[in-house]
């Protein structure tokens, strides 16, 4: 029988995970009335408390203090006590993790950082369709003759590319950030090591949507978006996560003063800081930090594990109505039906993708598109409601059956 909007609305009321993270959804602004957003796989929702905090650190912080804040507020803290905040939510222990720089340079930092632990092994294994940023990363590492590359089209492949024996790191998306395939990180983290590789995951489509085990699947190193799921703000710094087993195993490949052993000791040689702190580089971004705290507040009240089962109840419905409302439309699932195979969106395969979502942005229902044909709706965990997914199911139907959608103002690309 299909779902109508009274069992989307009972499945708000009923959700069990949903009375344990109603209190955390009070917390975030609902953004614009009337429209809905599906665009936590590029950038989460504001957090409520976000614009005092800023107003607070602007004026008591930078107007007033000025230099005394370095001392008198948690700016020099923010990269440890942020990175404690969301531990939980990616199976890591709190000093496992700092947030600080962007993904693509912590993905830089933790391929030297591999390597260097596993010297002279130089191989990266990487996959061919990865994020192009992480590719881009891997490839000036190699220019420098700093590494070789192997690629992979295909997981299946994964064995094979470390049967030589000389992989120092296998770089993977935890999940694609086209399709949303979600890899089997306890699966495929043990291979690697069993190859004597380190596994480094990227996290950006899973931190903050579903629960990540790092520590039990023994993943060695991990990065991620801090503005995601995570609810960061836009641009918001990144996280990295090593392993405690390897966070003094090497020297990292930027030896910043802040990732120095004795900061302000002024030394005038480098000497590697405390396990992980030694991948901190340079001054905290501390006005970025404090947006980011906004979330981290609420996060640290979140059970990753009743997130989980939201998010799968919600992506589940959303698939159950596209497939009921719009099934005969052209549109095909090409994310994993299996929640556990699945990160934070859901991605239709649609041949006028780019369009399509321009007519749904237009008419309040904010989604993504990826070259070619790749539909993305981010699901936020916390903040999606079954409700707005009829909705927005409505929409993206009415605009199929009548080809609105086709109209030539929608063709322009964007971002
Ligand atoms: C999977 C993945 N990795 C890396 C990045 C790049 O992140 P940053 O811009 O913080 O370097 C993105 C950006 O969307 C991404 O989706």
């Amino acid at each position: 029988m299909s779902l109508s909007l009274a069992d989307c609305i009972h499945l708000d009321a009923a959700d069990p995970a949903h009375t344990d993270l109603a209190a955390a959804a009070e917390c975030f602004d609902p953004g614009t009335p009337g429209t809905l957003y599906f665009d936590a796989n590029s950038i989460g929702p504001m957090p409520r408390s976000a614009p005092q905090k800023m107003q607070s650190v602007l004026h008591a912080g930078w107007a007033q203090a000025r230099r005394r804040s370095w001392n008198e507020l948690d700016w020099l803290a923010q990269p440890r006590a942020l990175g404690a905040s969301i531990a939980h939510l990616i199976g890591a222990e709190a000093d496992d993790v700092r947030v600080g720089d962007s993904t693509s340079v912590n993905q830089y930092k933790l391929l030297r950082y591999a390597l260097s632990v596993a010297a002279p092994r130089r191989v990266i294994v990487l996959e061919r369709q990865v994020f192009p940023s992480n590719r881009y990363v891997a490839e000036c590492i190699a220019h420098d003759r700093l590494a070789d590359l192997r690629f992979i089209s295909d997981i299946s492949e994964l064995p094979a590319a470390l049967a030589p024996g000389d992989v120092a790191v296998v770089a993977l998306s935890h999940v694609d950030y086209r399709s949303s395939t979600r890899l089997d990180m306890a699966a495929l983290a043990p291979m690697m090591e069993q190859a004597g590789a380190l596994s480094l995951w990227d996290l950006s489509h899973s931190a903050g949507a579903v629960a990540v085990a790092l520590r039990a699947c023994k993943a060695d190193l991990a990065v991620g978006c801090g503005y995601k799921y995570l609810c960061g703000g836009p641009g918001a710094p990144a996280f990295v996560y090593v392993h405690p087993r390897w966070a003094d195993a090497a020297w990292p490949a930027i030896g910043g003063w802040m990732g120095h052993a004795d900061t302000f000791a002024f030394e005038p040689d480098y000497r590697p800081g405390q396990g992980l702190d030694r991948l901190l580089v340079g001054t905290p971004a501390a006005l970025a930090n404090v947006a980011f705290s906004a979330a981290a507040e609420i996060w640290r009240g979140v059970d990753p594990q009743a997130m989980d089962s939201r998010h799968r109840s919600l992506t589940n419905t959303l698939i159950a109505l596209f497939e009921e409302q719009c099934g005969d439309s052209g549109l095909r699932l090409s994310s994993p039906r299996d929640h556990a195979q699945r990160g934070g969106h859901v991605a239709l395969q649609f041949a006028g993708a780019a369009p399509l979502a321009q007519a749904l942005v237009a008419h309040g229902v904010v989604v993504s598109s990826r070259k070619p044909d790749a539909l993305r709706w981010g699901v936020h965990p916390l903040t999606t409601t079954h409700r707005q997914l009829w909705q927005a199911v409505q929409i993206l139907r009415d605009l199929l059956q009548s080809g609105a959608w086709q109209d030539p103002r929608f063709a322009q690309a964007s971002v």
